[in-house]
């Protein structure tokens, strides 16, 4: 077909799912190198209602060469999950954008650019809430071996998308989760795909539920109360499957009552901040949770933030989550944190006294086959999550901070800082309070040569010590 055939002609897209990005981008592919007007095209997605009796040819296929930025890929990739019947047609509308000008994305201030930003945004807090609320309840599987099975309704077409996350963070179990739209089911090797179904398909009550009331109502803090953030963060809609929204009604009427006691009980207390600084901490968690401070937040499983008392006498500053780390939502607990448990034993600091985080609070890594490799946190990267770090730092108030590592130590300090040159000495941080630099874990773990990595683990401990040592001498 010639390109002036194409640009007077009418297409029409059938796309077999509606989250389907292989086949709009297929066909989009075409029609824009055809140069076809966003205007002579229709959508549909298979068994949706739309123009029924749609009349359109099929859309021309695609020459070998058709390169967009990555960025646009990522934001069709959630947007084309949005339930707005719009989203096809408005990614073509850009896709011919961009076919004129490589940097079009760029310009946020285009109405059309601002719009699709917001749809793939909506549809990540879609899938931050599938995250969260999704409440397994156990049943019988084959074989005896339990199955989980959870009924979620999401806003959008987010299930697809989103069952990697599942079966990272619940590879060991057999599950099911059971939507309107779809099912998705795990067998602890392979996914696969049912029909929708209703809550009522969905099992009730079991002792799965009696856990997770239990940790509610242990998390549940009265004093942090606010209604109406409640309801927006967990929406009733989601209510029936959360079987600790059963004590919701319970735990707001007693809060008053409950707050007006803690009060009292701080008050009585010879140390007044703790209750503060728990609800300050718990708080602030929270919010990094949802961080999209910069766009690492896309491709990490979570925010893995700080861990420890809130009194700690030393903190810990590590890089960025680690592989292990971002699926277990804890700071050092993969190879590089074995090591760093090892030599905290050995130099005599007690872990679990200490609270421990990273500079960047998400993983950062490219995919290689099944493999995840990390790749540093850049100078952006580092300083969109300072933010965290020094909101933190207030809570805490450590009197010794260590960086663990160059990135660590820039964070920290707000400004490249070598690890060798400033190693091994105390050093003032702009609170007022000291610092100390030293090597990151990662960086002993990787050294080739023997003898080098038992030199240089020495030294680490010996760093270790004199912060230590360093630590008691600043709260004696
Ligand atoms: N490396 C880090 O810097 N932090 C972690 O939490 C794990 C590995």
């Amino acid at each position: 077909m010639g390109l002036a055939d194409a640009t007077r002609q009418r297409f029409h897209v059938r796309l077999s799912t509606p989250d389907d990005f292989d086949g709009w981008r297929d066909a989009a592919r075409g029609l824009a190198e055809a140069g076809v007007s966003p205007d002579a095209i229709s959508w549909q997605v298979d068994g949706e209602d739309g123009e029924l009796f749609a009349i359109g040819a099929a859309p021309p296929e695609a020459g070998a060469s058709f390169a967009v930025p990555r960025d646009f890929v990522a934001l069709a990739k959630a947007a084309i999950c949005h339930s707005d019947p719009e989203r096809f047609a408005l990614l073509y509308r850009l896709l011919m954008k961009i076919r004129g000008n490589r940097r079009a994305m760029e310009d946020r201030a285009d109405p059309l650019v601002d719009r699709l930003e917001k749809l793939a945004k909506e549809v990540r807090r879609d899938a931050h809430k599938m995250h969260a609320f999704v409440r397994f309840r156990e049943v019988e599987g084959d074989h005896g071996k339990p199955r989980f099975v959870a009924f979620f309704e999401p806003d959008h077409h987010i299930v697809r998308r989103e069952a990697g996350f599942f079966v990272r963070r619940f590879a060991g179990m057999h599950w099911s989760i059971l939507t309107p739209e779809l099912s998705i089911h795990w067998d602890g090797e392979r996914v696969s795909e049912g029909p929708g179904a209703t809550r009522a398909d969905a099992p009730d009550g079991d002792p799965t539920e009696e856990a997770w009331k239990t940790y509610y109502a242990n998390i549940f803090n009265p004093a942090r109360v606010k209604v109406k953030a409640m309801l927006k963060e967990m929406p009733k809609k989601y209510w029936a499957n959360m079987p600790e929204t059963a004590l919701v009604g319970e735990l707001l009427a007693g809060a008053q009552a409950r707050e007006a006691a803690m009060i009292e009980r701080s008050a009585a207390m010879p140390a007044p901040p703790p209750s503060n600084a728990d609800a300050a901490w718990a708080a602030l968690r929270a919010d990094a949770m949802r961080c999209t401070r910069c766009d690492l937040h896309r491709c990490a499983t979570q925010t893995v933030f700080g861990e420890g008392p809130l009194d700690a006498r030393i903190m810990f500053v590590g890089e960025q989550p680690g592989d292990q780390e971002d699926l277990a939502g804890r700071p050092f607990v993969g190879p590089a944190g074995e090591l760093f448990d090892q030599a905290l034993v050995t130099a005599g600091i007690d872990r679990r006294q200490t609270y421990v985080t990273n500079a960047v609070k998400h993983f950062k890594y490219i995919q290689r086959g099944p493999r995840r490799l990390h790749q540093s946190p850049n100078a952006g990267e580092i300083q969109h999550c300072r933010w965290w770090l020094e909101r933190e730092r207030e809570i805490v108030r450590p009197p010794l901070t260590v960086a663990l590592g160059a990135t660590a130590a820039r964070s920290l300090f707000g400004k490249v800082m070598a690890v060798g040159a400033n190693r091994g000495q105390p050093l003032s941080l702009s609170d007022g309070s000291e610092a100390w630099i030293t090597v990151h874990p990662s960086y002993l773990l990787r050294l080739p040569d023997e003898s080098a990595r038992t030199l240089e683990h020495a030294r680490f401990i010996d760093d270790l010590k004199r912060v230590r040592d360093r630590a008691e001498a600043l709260v004696a």
